[in-house]
């Protein structure tokens, strides 16, 4: 599945690296649907990153930049500016996109929060549609998830990270 549809309510878009444009496109969703967002994006340095223009003229209300360098925007991860966006303010859903650590680490605030979290995988995929195996997910709950035909969006806390 791709990403679906907020039921409503405001959503916290969270992108790193080469996870920023299905983030862009998550924004264009939510932009298109009237539905409000903020978001963080996150790159090892400031020529590394791309997307921090298109999600403000998509519409986020807040916008927090962090690069790992510390040579644009907040100096630090994109959970530590997550982190920051949980306290100041609600939401009803969380959409990451980024490195598998990001990944893990924005689901597991977002769990915390009891905030919903929907996370955007990428594995490597060889066949596509589900005979190989090699893009399988391992599961919380055992067993594992073809990430070319069950995903590549997930809900984050059925991911066993
Ligand atoms: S790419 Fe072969 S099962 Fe997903």
């Amino acid at each position: 599945m791709g990403w679906p549809l907020p039921d409503g309510g405001r959503t916290l878009l969270v992108a790193g690296g080469v996870g920023a444009p299905p983030i862009v496109a998550a924004a264009g969703l939510l932009a298109a649907h009237d539905l409000p967002f903020d978001a963080i994006i996150g790159a090892r340095s400031k020529d590394r990153l791309w997307g921090e223009q298109q999600l403000r003229d998509l519409g986020a209300h807040h916008t927090l930049v962090t690069t790992d360098d510390g040579s644009y925007g907040l100096g630090g991860l994109t959970t530590d500016a997550m982190a920051q966006c949980l306290a100041a303010r609600p939401y009803d859903l969380v959409m990451a996109c980024g490195p598998t650590r990001m990944m893990a680490g924005v689901a597991s605030l977002a769990e915390k929060a009891h905030v919903r979290c929907l996370v955007s995988l990428e594995q490597l995929m060889a066949c596509g549609f589900g005979a190989c195996g090699c893009c399988n997910v391992p599961l919380r709950n055992g067993g594992y998830a073809s990430c070319c035909m069950d995903g590549p969006v997930f809900d984050g806390s059925e991911v066993a990270w």
